[in-house]
Parts: C-alpha cells; sequence; structure tokens
C-alpha cells in the first residue's frame, strides 16, 4: 500500500508536528478538518475555509448517497469539483451517521440497513458500497473504514462484539479499497471505554495494515477524563510514523489534550455548529454573542485572528445580528470559528515546533479554566 508520506519535523514529548503530502496538496499536522458535510462548509464560501488556514476538509458519505446521491456526484466529476474544494479531502464511511441520523435501522454482519432521514427510503450500507462511494464515485483523498461507532454506555461483551464486527468491516473496507495511487484507506480503533478492547482493537487494525488509524467511539457521552484516558490507553500502541486521527472531537481544550496525547487530526461540527447558534470560541471557552453584554460592546470578537469576521465587525453588531436572526450573524461567526480553530492548530504547531508545547498547554488550560472573555 502506498501511503501518503507523513513527515513528522518535530516532536515535543508525545506531541508531534509535521505534514502528510497527498496529490492535491499537503496537511500540515496537527490539522483540524472542518465539516463539509453536504459538500458544503455550513454558511462559509470554499475560499473563507481556505483563508481561514484549512488544509483539508471531511464530506459525508450518509448525506451524499443519500442527496444528490453518490453516482450523481461522480457523474458532475466527483465531490472536489462539484464541491470547488481542490484541496485533499477526508470523507466518513457513514456508519456513525446511519447510527446518529437514520431511522430503522436493521445492523447484520454484511452491514447497516437504513431509512434515510430525508424521506425514509430504504438503504445499504457494506463496507464495499461504503469503499466504492468514498473512492471511486466521491474521489476521497483518504476514506475511513465502515465501522459500528459503539453506544455510550455498553457493557464490555456488547462492547468487544462491537469492536470484533468494525475489524471484520476493516479487513473487508481493506480487501475492497485494494492499492490504489494517490488515495488513501484509515483503520478505525473502536472498545468504548475498555482499555484492553481498545488495545486489542489497535493491534489487529495494524495487522490487516492501513494508511493511517483514527480513533472512534469517542465523545459520545463518556465526559472529558474518561477520553483522555481512553486516549491515554491506545495512542501508544498505534505506529508512530502513521496519521492518527480522533474522529469528531471537540472543543479547544480537547483537542489541545488531545495533540498532548499524540494525536495529529481532528474534524468536528462545533465550530460552525455553535457559529450558527450564535455562539464564537475563544482560549477562554465558548462566548455566547446574544448575550446583552456585548449589545454596547464596540471591540471586534478576537482582534488577534487574520479573519475579516473576527476583526472588522463589533460585538455590538454581532451581538445585534444574532438577536435579529440574521444568516449573516451565522455566516460570520461560522467564519470566525473556523479561523479560530486554524489558528489553534498553527499555535500548536508552532509550540511543538519551538520545543515550548508544555508551556503552551499549561497556559492555554489556565485561560480555558478562567473564563474570562
Ligand atoms: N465520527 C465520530 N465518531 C466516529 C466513529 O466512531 N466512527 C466514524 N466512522 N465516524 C465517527
Amino acid at each position: 500500500m502506498t501511503a501518503f508520506p507523513f513527515t513528522i519535523s518535530a516532536t515535543d514529548g508525545a506531541a508531534r508536528t509535521g505534514a502528510i503530502e497527498t496529490p492535491r496538496g499537503a496537511i500540515r499536522t496537527p490539522a483540524f478538518m472542518p465539516v463539509g458535510t453536504a459538500g458544503t462548509v455550513k454558511a462559509l464560501y470554499m475560499d473563507q475555509v481556505k483563508d481561514a488556514g484549512a488544509d483539508i476538509i471531511l464530506g459525508n458519505t450518509y448525506h451524499l448517497m443519500l442527496r444528490p446521491g453518490a453516482e450523481r456526484v461522480h457523474k458532475l466529476g466527483g465531490l472536489h469539483r462539484f464541491s470547488g474544494w481542490p484541496g485533499p479531502m477526508l470523507t466518513d464511511s457513514g456508519g456513525f451517521q446511519v447510527w446518529s441520523l437514520a431511522s430503522l435501522r436493521k445492523m447484520s454482519e454484511d452491514g447497516v440497513q437504513f431509512s434515510s432521514h430525508i424521506d425514509g427510503s430504504r438503504h445499504m450500507l457494506t463496507p464495499e458500497r461504503s469503499i466504492e462511494i468514498q473512492a471511486d464515485l466521491l474521489g476521497a483523498d483518504i476514506s475511513m473504514q465502515l465501522d459500528e461507532c459503539t453506544p455510550f454506555p455498553c457493557e464490555k461483551d456488547e462492547a468487544r462484539a462491537s469492536m470484533e464486527l468494525s475489524l471484520r468491516w476493516g479487513k473487508r473496507s481493506k480487501a475492497a479499497f485494494g492499492e490504489r495511487d494517490g488515495q488513501n484507506l484509515f483503520g478505525i480503533v473502536q472498545g468504548s471505554v475498555y482499555d484492553d478492547l481498545r488495545r486489542e482493537s489497535a493491534e489487529r487494525l495494524i495487522e490487516t495494515g492501513f494508511d493511517g488509524y483514527a480513533v472512534g467511539g469517542l465523545a459520545v457521552g463518556e465526559g472529558f477524563e474518561t477520553m483522555c484516558s481512553v486516549l491515554d490507553a491506545v495512542v501508544p500502541h498505534l505506529p508512530g510514523d502513521r496519521p492518527r486521527y480522533l474522529m469528531g472531537v471537540g472543543k479547544p481544550i480537547d483537542l489541545v489534550e488531545a495533540v498532548a496525547r499524540g494525536i495529529d487530526m481532528f474534524d468536528c461540527v462545533m465550530p460552525t455548529r455553535s457559529g450558527r447558534h450564535g455562539q464564537a470560541w475563544s482560549d477562554y471557552g465558548p462566548v455566547n454573542l446574544k448575550n446583552a453584554r456585548f449589545a454596547e460592546d464596540v471591540q471586534p470578537l478576537d482582534e488577534s485572528l487574520d479573519c475579516p469576521a473576527s476583526r472588522d465587525y463589533s460585538r455590538a453588531y454581532l451581538h445585534h445580528l444574532v438577536r435579529s436572526g440574521e444568516y449573516l450573524a451565522a455566516m460570520l461567526l461560522s467564519w470566525h470559528n473556523i479561523a479560530y480553530y486554524q489558528s489553534l492548530m498553527a499555535r500548536m504547531r508552532a509550540a511543538i515546533a519551538a520545543g515550548r508545547f508544555a508551556e503552551f498547554r499549561r497556559e492555554f488550560g489556565a485561560r480555558w479554566e478562567s473564563g474570562e472573555f
């Protein structure tokens, strides 16, 4: 298998910084991937996403297979051309979205059958169909194996059965993917909150052999401390020379603590979703622009960011837009949040490169704890 070259240029403790070189450009790591579920990072132009500093975005098999249909995207030139994002793109395999969005799910060894949340139509997703959609039809640069995101809480025997199903689906995903030039496939570690299951999942995925390894099944209600302890248990068992991706995480403090444990990639709907709900992210936590304290605040959101949404509008104006339910509120706050997340990743990369990540982590933690925006 021809993994994209992954060069680690500096390490600091378990944290690492470097770049994944793909035919569509480099992904600087640690990287945050804005979520472009339906071929759009909601409320943003692709130019804004790029200018905010994102190297890679994420697309979703589940949404695109239902609408407009994977075959149609393929006919229209693939997801890069269709959406106007020329850079690297990773797609999630669909299992997680079926689990969180679809109804009438029927799991079997073969795959998962479900009803669309859009029109109730019946669909089937198998490991083979997921790879066909991601790699052949959408044209993802990085495809994810089909997995089952184990619900939380979960008894150990159920967690084992679910983890083993994901391992078998991982093997089938790999067989369907085969050997490809210029496209990669990542495996997904499951095992709920059980350290020994997580470790076994990692070891058996490595036997199958993937280009990168994701940690799934987290941020599902287990809480921050448990998530950190699962990462402590699993990351040391993942190959050091392959990208490690923590799926669906998270808040800024989660990203800092996961990078400290050796994670290289993240995705989360948080910055765009909360942007649509009047929330701006900062080193001090989430800021609710609806709050009356901003009604006459003439300061910009965050002057340190190289983003018009953060610099060129007063908090009072943003407050007014949110209160009035204006589209521009969602647009400006999503833009700010993506720029803030990208700046956080850039600051972490710089801190690791300079050998001062421990100091960065301490100072960030203190700001986060203070909550004093
Ligand atoms: N996104 C967040 N968590 C998960 C997971 O466990 N599996 C997949 N496929 N996607 C996710």
